[in-house]
């Protein structure tokens, strides 16, 4: 085992992927979307960055209802991103650079306008069993169906059974009704993916991410859910583990980067799907830590962080699945959730601003693991201060904006919660720079432009040494340098204080030692002596026992 983890720590320790969003990266046609060729465009931004991975989310032909996570054709190219030429071009430019491109693959579901539903509703037998259709009662009607099969709950609010009256059929969408279910535990499914993978292989894809992949094995009954929303039975699966094997397997992607995107998952399952000896993922992205402030675990309810909570995670996931031989994918961010500083720092100053970006950036990017950055993190791109729900283009979003005032909330209520908690607040244009819609379109972009864009852009930053996209820049180089970030064993410390979060790297006889405040005021630093600061987001050196606001520090000795 400890080869094992020997190894992987230096194929997966010394990598850092960029996640762009393509819909908002940059546009290149004037359509108000970004593009594929707007993505190649870009890519000496990237490779200056030093990243080595571009996971680029869904661009193939979609309805985008749920913003390309709906698919309707695994094998093409969505017009509005461009063409497979396009596709080509970048991969074939991001490869003179260094860098590969990271597909989406989203496998547990298709769109409702996928070629294999269209024949489902039409009643071909083949197609009905690619999805999880149940009969209805004889006399179920559109105006009276009956009940559900269950009583499960769409992610994106609402249950999660639509009623077809042609078929008199219900199906299952974890998600939104244009997204169902496909069937796992129909073999021809699992091998029709397989091919999907085969057939981006053959293009040179060596990296792929697994869309909501821990929630593709349904139980064999449908039962009710009387103590949650449904999830306990199909999170993490009956079958997970075998179809996994078997995808990797059968697609030849074993030892390729992989990463699965594991929705409520446990420590036991992540060290599974990404311990090289089990041959399922590289890593997992887990999400525990992204809900320290959700009240009792309601995302559509508002309280400030608890970042003892958010400390005892890390501290479980770092060293448990470090234990059992797993791999973490490190990250605040991604095209889900909200902006990190927005929501674990402080924004509203720009010393704030400037200090927690950096701080949350430190704090991850040394930890065990891979880090994972969200376009226009690394420039300490906020949530938009958008005023109205006009704004939002989210399914989720606008559901829940409905729903939260259907559960009694007044409109203004209603709309701070999603202001807050809306997966468009990382949606928003990249601000590239202070031109009209900040040099991302010529014209008004599908969703709109921060406003702070006129002096938070990559062209303030990128010739600044002292600006947050230098100190992202910083830190990957350091990954790359020193083999105690890439392959360090790990351990949390005691905490001085319910604000810090502090750990320590060692590998053969060096330390390092990482202390972060999550607070704008002092805090009690660890007692320490001794060791040279490697990197830290105060020029001026501190004192030995206090932490500045947000500061962030690592100190190592050799
Ligand atoms: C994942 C994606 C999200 C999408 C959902 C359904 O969580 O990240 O954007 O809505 O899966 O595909």
């Amino acid at each position: 085992m400890k080869t094992t983890t020997t190894e992987q720590a230096l194929r997966l320790g010394s990598k850092v992927v960029y996640q762009i969003y393509i819909k908002s990266f940059q546009d290149t046609t004037g359509n108000g979307m970004g593009d594929l060729r707007g993505i190649t465009t870009r890519l000496d931004y990237l490779a200056d960055l030093g990243v080595d991975y571009l996971w680029i989310t869904p661009f193939f032909p979609s309805p985008q209802n749920d913003n390309g996570y709906d698919v309707s054709d695994y094998r093409a190219v969505e017009p509005m991103f461009g063409t497979m030429e396009d596709f080509e071009e970048l991969s074939r430019e991001a490869r003179k650079r260094g860098m590969s491109l990271m597909l989406d693959m989203v496998f547990n579901h298709t769109s409702t306008e996928h070629e294999w539903f269209q024949r489902a509703l039409a009643g071909d037998p083949k197609y009905l069993a690619y999805y999880k259709f149940v009969d209805a009662t004889p006399d179920a009607t559109a105006e009276d169906p009956g009940e559900p099969p269950t009583n499960w709950e769409s992610k994106f609010g609402g249950n999660a059974w639509e009623y077809v009256p042609s078929l008199n059929k219900w199906y299952l969408h974890l998600f939104d009704v244009t997204q169902a279910d496909l069937d796992w535990d129909n073999p021809q499914v699992r091998a029709e993916l397989v091919d999907v993978l085969r057939f981006w292989r053959s293009k040179g894809v060596d990296a792929f991410r697994f869309d909501v992949v821990n929630l593709v094995s349904k139980p064999a009954t449908w039962e009710n859910d009387y103590e949650g929303d449904g999830r306990r039975f199909y999170t993490d699966g009956p079958h997970i583990h075998e179809y996994l094997q078997e995808l990797v397997r059968e697609g030849d992607i074993d030892g390729l980067l992989t990463v699965g995107e594991m929705s409520s998952t446990s420590v036991d399952n992540c060290i599974r799907y990404s311990n090289p000896a089990c041959h399922e993922l590289s890593m997992a992205f887990s999400f525990h830590h992204l809900k320290v402030d959700y009240p009792n675990g309601e995302k559509w309810a508002l309280m400030e962080p608890d970042i003892a909570k958010l400390r005892e995670i890390f501290a479980t996931w770092q060293e448990r699945v470090t234990e059992g031989g797993g791999w973490n994918a490190l990250f605040w961010s991604n095209h889900d959730q909200p902006r990190p500083n927005s929501r674990f720092g402080a924004v509203a100053t720009r010393e704030d601003w400037k200090r927690s970006s950096e701080m949350l950036a430190l704090c991850t990017h040394l930890m065990r693991g891979t880090p994972y950055i969200y376009q226009g993190e690394e420039l300490g791109m906020t949530n938009p201060d958008f005023t109205s729900i006009d704004q939002y283009r989210d399914v989720e979003s606008i559901n829940y904006y409905q729903i939260l005032q259907e559960r009694g909330h007044s409109p203004e209520d209603a709309f701070r919660i999603v202001h807050e908690r809306s997966r468009d607040d990382s949606r928003t244009p990249v601000q590239w720079d202070d031109s009209p819609h900040a040099g991302f379109s010529s014209v008004e972009p599908w969703i709109g432009v921060s406003n702070n864009c006129h002096w938070l852009n990559a062209a303030a930053e990128v010739d600044d040494p002292d600006s947050v996209y230098s100190f992202f820049k910083r830190l990957i180089s350091l990954r790359k340098e020193e083999p105690i970030i890439q392959g360090g064993s790990i351990e949390f410390m005691e905490s001085p204080s319910e604000k810090v979060i502090a750990y320590r790297r060692t590998l053969g006889h060096e330390c390092l030692l990482v202390q972060c405040n999550f607070s704008c005021e002092q805090q009690p630093a660890l007692v320490h002596t001794g060791g040279t600061v490697l990197v830290s987001n105060y020029d001026e050196p501190g004192n030995d026992t206090t932490l500045r606001p947000w500061e962030a520090t690592a100190t190592i000795w050799r």
